[in-house]
């Protein structure tokens, strides 16, 4: 087990499940020490036990990443939990109604899925660089957005324009908050196994096989592959890493 996040204090959100959960099980391994958040508390009750199973610490707590009350009680239980943040992982996410043409996007569910996506990564940038600026040591926040962030997705809609958001959103931190110690990168999966991708499929009737022609390494992609990814931008290792939009994709985007 490499230890490259000991002495890591790192918040998760979009811990329950997925990339998430994911995620907190490989920053785990590496050393580190969690707040693992997410509006679905039984399933970041079942990743903290998933982390301390393999030995790691990881204290979970309710969120609702559109709420800016929320978010500031997760940043200052994070604070008390951990004693300072070192990273986060800004993850929380929705599809939407992913499967229809913008024209046919409800007004309520595109309100949402870009106050989730797109105000909530927002929201807890907010609050993680003003903590990590008072304690004066820098640190690393990886956000979410996806392939979705980089080209059109037909049907994406709402989802597409949050996540373009995103990395626009992570550039402007980046170039705001580099000089001082905080790096800020995006992370930009392909189509990965998750519950989400779950939905996408049953809503459309597609198969999976529509999702492994786009990718040209022939297949889906696992949550670990991006949790592998993440981990190593959160970390000293990608010291020189700030304000990229990194696709994780099997290739998509090329
Ligand atoms: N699975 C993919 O193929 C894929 C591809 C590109 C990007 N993404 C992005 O990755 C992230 C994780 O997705 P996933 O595939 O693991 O999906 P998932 O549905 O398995 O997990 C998403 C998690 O976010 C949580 N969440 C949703 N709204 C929230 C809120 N308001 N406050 C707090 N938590 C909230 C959910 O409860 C859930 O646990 C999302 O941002 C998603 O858009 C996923």
């Amino acid at each position: 087990m490499s230890d490259f996040l000991e002495n890591h204090g790192i918040i998760i959100t979009g811990a329950a499940s997925g990339i998430g959960r994911a995620t907190a099980l490989r920053c785990a391994e590496a050393g580190a020490s969690l707040v693992l958040a997410d509006r679905d508390i039984e399933g970041c009750n079942e990743t903290s036990q998933l982390v301390q199973k393999l030995g790691g610490q990881a204290e979970p707590v309710e969120v609702d990443v559109a709420n800016a009350d929320s978010v500031q009680t997760l940043i200052s239980h994070a604070v008390d939990t951990l004693g300072k943040i070192d990273g986060a992982f800004n993850n929380a996410g929705i599809e939407g109604q992913s499967t229809r043409r913008i024209t046919d996007w409800d007004e309520d569910v595109f309100d949402l899925t870009m106050g989730i996506n797109l105000k909530g990564v927002w929201l807890c940038m907010k609050y993680e660089v003003d903590q990590m600026l008072s304690q004066g040591g820098g640190g690393s926040i990886v956000n979410t957005a996806s392939i979705a962030g980089l080209v059109g997705l037909k049907g994406g809609g709402g989802y597409t324009a949050s996540k373009h958001g995103v990395v626009g959103l992570s550039k402007t931190a980046a170039l705001e908050f580099s000089s001082k110690g905080v790096r800020v990168n995006t992370v930009c999966p392909g189509t990965i196994e998750t519950p989400m991708i779950d939905r996408l499929l049953d809503d459309s009737g597609a198969e999976s096989s529509f999702f492994v022609e786009k990718t040209p390494i022939g297949r889906l992609g696992k949550p670990q592959e991006i949790g592998d990814a993440v981990a190593w931008l959160l970390s000293d290792k990608a010291s020189l890493v700030t304000g990229i939009a990194l696709p994780v994709d099997g290739g998509w985007v090329a």
